[in-house]
């Protein structure tokens, strides 16, 4: 699908069946999540623009690479979106964070927004939005919208698996937000959930329900 990419790497995917697994205990799954984020983060800033600088090594000066432009954002959609947001945040220490207070409404399945906090400057930065599930994409469009709406016009879309239903609709919405995926299941089920999928990602995290 234009625009998606799905990230093979083994270790990814060999630690995504074990937090799909129902047994998998809450530390294993908040455990995993850090882990994989780091393996996603990987992938999702291997673009990122290079300029260089001059520096001096103990033998002589040379130009070297480092990271151009403004720290990029990380965007954390609440709640499962700390989880992959804390390893990212051991690659990309001086990022800065928004975080997007979102939950879904179990009857209509709609996106409720609870919390918004962002830098003032998301137009001169690259946003990275980080959230485990693209379901029915409700959440991540509404998401992506309020970030649009504040100024935001770089973003990319990190999650860990995606529903091919929820990606028609997101790459429908945000054309230009490239998005990447640990896993594209087979479908949402009757309740909107992932299936196989991992049940509800916020609640594995955190051990609530
Ligand atoms: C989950 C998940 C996404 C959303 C995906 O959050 O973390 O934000 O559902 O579903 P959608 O694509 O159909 O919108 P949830 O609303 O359960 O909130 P939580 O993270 O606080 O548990
Ligand atoms: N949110 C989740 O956490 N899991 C799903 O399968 C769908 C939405």
């Amino acid at each position: 699908m234009k625009g998606v990419t799905v990230v093979s790497h083994p270790l990814v995917q060999h630690k995504l069946t074990i937090m799909r697994k129902k047994e998998t205990s809450t530390a294993s799954f908040r455990r995993l999540l850090r882990e994989i984020s780091l393996l996603l983060g990987y992938e999702v800033t291997r673009e990122l623009e290079l300029t260089t600088t001059t520096i001096e090594t103990p033998l002589q000066t040379m130009e070297a690479p480092t990271l151009e432009g403004k720290k990029l954002v990380f965007a954390s959609v609440l709640r499962a979106g700390n989880g992959l947001l804390e390893g990212l945040l051991d690659l990309v220490p001086a990022a800065r964070v928004a975080h997007v207070g979102l939950y879904r409404d179990h009857d209509t399945l709609e996106a409720v927004e609870y919390f918004f906090k962002a830098p003032s400057d998301l137009g001169d930065r690259l946003v990275i939005v980080v959230d485990p599930m693209l379901a029915t994409a409700n959440s991540a469009i509404a998401a992506i919208d309020k970030l649009k709406e504040r100024g935001a016009t770089n973003m990319r879309f990190l999650c860990l698996l995606a529903a091919p239903e929820g990606l028609e609709r997101f790459t429908a919405a945000h054309p230009d937000v490239p998005v990447f995926t640990a896993s594209i299941d087979e479908k949402l089920n009757e309740k909107g959930y992932i299936v196989p999928g991992l049940g509800d990602a916020g609640d594995r995290m955190y051990g609530t329900k």
